[in-house]
Formats: C-alpha cells, sequence, structure tokens
C-alpha cells in the first residue's frame, strides 16, 4: 500500500467534494480494505468510516477512529451488533428493515446521541457486474421507494420519535457510467422533497454511497473524480431544490484501490495443448485466498513483471495454488523468458483484496507492507501464523 498515493487520493476527493456542496461528509467504506493502517490514513485525512459490522466498526475504533464519526450498514444485523454500536456511541446507524425499527426502538435509551438514516432502493439498475449492482427494486437492501416502503418506514420511526435525520442509497460499484449514481441522488432528493410536502418531515442529511469505478485495466475509464462529484451534487440538488443540509459520499474503491500493488512469486510454468493451441499457466503463491475477485466476478487485472524488461511477449494465463482452477488473470501478455522466482506486480488491488482474503486450503493470508510518506518501509499486516490459524479449533 503507498501511503501517499492513499493520501493524495482522500484529499482530491475531500476537495472536490467540498467544491460542489457546502456541507459534504465524505465516509471511507471501510469494506474495501479495513487493514488498521488504512483506516488510520482515511481517519487522519478527515473521512469518516462506513462500517458493515460490528467486527469493522471494532476495526475502526481499534484504529483510532472517533466513533462518532462512524456510521454502521448491514441488511440482516444481529441485536448484538447493534447494542454494541449503541453503547459504544456510533454517530449513524442505516436502518434496512422494518424489523430493525422495532429492534432499535425497543433497545434505544434517551442519552444516546446516534442519529438514524433510512436506507433507500431508488430503483435504478447500474450497467456493472450483476453480483456488486444493489439500487434496484429487486434488492436485498434497504426500503423501496415505489411500493411505498420507504415512506412507511419514515412514517413509523416519527411515530416511534426515533432520530431520523435523513436517507441513504448505495446503487452499485465499479461503475464506470456514473448515470445511476446521478439517478439514485436524484430519486433519494426527490423522495426526501415529497416527504416534506405530505408529512412536514425537513431532511438534514443525504448520502448517495459509494460506486466511482477504478482503472483495472486500461479498457476501464473511469469518471474524473471533480466531474462526478460535480455530476451527482448537482442531480441532488436540483432534485431537493436545495443544498442546506448535510450530503454524504461513501466510496471505497476509487479511494483505496489504486493504492495497492499485490506482488506474487512465479513458481511452475508449464505448457498444455487446447483445442485451439497451447496454453501456458504461471503458477504464482497465491490464488483467490488472497484476491477472489477474478473468481467471483471475472475481473481483469494489470499484470506485469517486475524489474527486468524484455521486447519479447507471449500470452500466459496466471493461475493461483488452490484447487479450483483459480485462473487468477487469462490472457495477460508478459516477457517470453519469464521464469521461476520472478516476480509478478498486480496493479489496483489495495481494494476488495486483503479485506475479501482467506485461509483457504489452510494458507496463510499474506502480509501487508505500507511504503509510508517518509519513505520508510513498515509492516501493517504480518503474515498468518499456523499457530493462530488453528488457535479457535480443537481435534
Ligand atoms: C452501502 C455501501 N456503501 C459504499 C460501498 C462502497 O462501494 P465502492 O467501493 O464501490 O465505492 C458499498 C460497496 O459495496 C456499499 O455496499
Amino acid at each position: 500500500m503507498d501511503e501517499a498515493h492513499l493520501r493524495a487520493r482522500i484529499s482530491e476527493y475531500r476537495e472536490a467534494f467540498k467544491i460542489n456542496w457546502p456541507h459534504p461528509e465524505l465516509s471511507f467504506a471501510t469494506k474495501a480494505n479495513s487493514t488498521l493502517g488504512v483506516l488510520r490514513i482515511a481517519s487522519e485525512e478527515g473521512c469518516h468510516l462506513d462500517v458493515a459490522s460490528e467486527g469493522e466498526f471494532r476495526a475502526a475504533l481499534l484504529a483510532g477512529a472517533d466513533p462518532s464519526l462512524c456510521h454502521l450498514h448491514g441488511n440482516n444485523k444481529s441485536r448484538s451488533e447493534i447494542e454494541f454500536a449503541l453503547t459504544n456511541k456510533i454517530g449513524k446507524i442505516v436502518l434496512d428493515h422494518f424489523g430493525e425499527i422495532d429492534m432499535i426502538s425497543s433497545l434505544w435509551k434517551k442519552e444516546y446521541a446516534t442519529k438514524l438514516v433510512i436506507r433507500l432502493a431508488p430503483g435504478v439498475d447500474p450497467v456493472t457486474h450483476a453480483k456488486i449492482s444493489t439500487g434496484q427494486s429487486d434488492t436485498k437492501f434497504g426500503f423501496n421507494i415505489t411500493d411505498g416502503s420507504g415512506e412507511r418506514a419514515l412514517q413509523k420511526c416519527l411515530g416511534l420519535n426515533l432520530p431520523i435525520i435523513g436517507f441513504h442509497c448505495h446503487v452499485g460499484s465499479q461503475l464506470l457510467d456514473p448515470s445511476a449514481q446521478e439517478a439514485g441522488g436524484a430519486l433519494i432528493a426527490e423522495f426526501a422533497r415529497q416527504m416534506e410536502q405530505l408529512h412536514g418531515y425537513r431532511t438534514q442529511y443525504l448520502n448517495v454511497g459509494g460506486g466511482l469505478g477504478v482503472r483495472y485495466t486500461d479498457a476501464d475509464v473511469p469518471m474524473d473524480i471533480l466531474d462526478y462529484n460535480r455530476l451527482v451534487t448537482t442531480a441532488v440538488r436540483n432534485a431537493m431544490g436545495r443544498d442546506d443540509f448535510t450530503l454524504g459520499q461513501e466510496p471505497g474503491r476509487s479511494l483505496v484501490a489504486e493504492s495497492g500493488v499485490t506482488l506474487y512469486t512465479v513458481g511452475v510454468v508449464k505448457s498444455v495443448p487446447t483445442s485451439t493451441g497451447t496454453r501456458t499457466y504461471v503458477a504464482v503463491d497465491g490464488g483467490l485466498a488472497d484476491n477472489p475477485r477474478p473468481a467471483l466476478y471475472g475481473s481483469p487485472y494489470t499484470v506485469e513483471r517486475a524489474g527486468s524488461v524484455s521486447a519479447n511477449h507471449g500470452q500466459f494465463t496466471v493461475s493461483g495454488r488452490h484447487c479450483e482452477t483459480d485462473r487468477l488473470f487469462e490472457n495477460i501478455a508478459l516477457p517470453n523468458d519469464l521464469a521461476e522466482g520472478d516476480i509478478l506486480q498486480v496493479l489496483c488491488t489495495g481494494a476488495y483484496n486483503s479485506s475479501m482474503a482467506s485461509n483457504y486450503n489452510r494458507y496463510p493470508r499474506p502480509p501487508v507492507v505500507l511504503l509510508s510518506n517518509g519513505g520508510d518501509v513498515r509492516l501493517i499486516a504480518r503474515r498468518d501464523s499456523y499457530d493462530e490459524m488453528f488457535a479457535r479449533e480443537t481435534a
């Protein structure tokens, strides 16, 4: 992880947001990378933290974040998770279903300062992989606007005297076409305006989630951060007819992905016959346990040999060492003289890699190294040990 890059990226987003909105609230979606060293940097850069579980909230607290600057998401939060958040003075909880409103109401104590936000499903279908698309009506997240659930959720909260401050949506992830976020922002703002007309409820807070895409390969051309901020804030302002309230955004990937590079060591290089010729597999000392995204979404990446340059390139398939096909990166141009012991660097692996890593096949998770601002190299997560891998089990 490159600290200077991460800080610069957060500051670019923060400034772009500030130029476009009078009361901006930039959060970092910790699901993208919840390594404590990364959360500390995000907090130091002034980000609030979006946490999606008690574990992510605990990570934020351990990294030194102010709990009042954290907010809790989750489509199926447990009672104990909500209790932990409330007693540890979390800033906001984002409500996802009617049962959760009842649960919070039964746990509520008048000394709590936590505010509540209603997550809405605005009914927009973004252009992205189906597995990271969340804003359509057919979604497990939040309250539908179109079937009246959003309005009923607001009425229920108001009836129970809960401290509702506004509404939230997150329509999807890795969005290179931002029209879904623009539409999502406009729809929740329009909804908020209607709630004022119908119920006299004046919104103090809207959050349009995250989702801006990043450059995994040259084929990905994400929108410029300043243009993106202008687009989304304009949509919200126009639909709401005012901008005297706090607007939140909670990007993950677009803040942290490009600050990360994964290094693998090449092991065996093997050519096999295929129906059309041959395929050359390059096996590396990692795989779907440290980067499940290729297996989950077929995600492409930019892969290069680190160090020595060669003019002659061939086509290679980089495979992991796990007991699936575990083809990490297919049809990658790499030097023909690629050999055991070479180092491959995979770019743009700062988001949804370490946070999704597992011990599958009982491999220890890899370490994370921070190249710090002063040029030092600091280990911010060491490699798992076998002792800790087995510590929670008995034979
Ligand atoms: C509610 C919510 N907010 C924010 C994010 C962050 O999305 P991204 O990393 O694409 O910016 C996600 C991702 O799944 C999410 O579900």
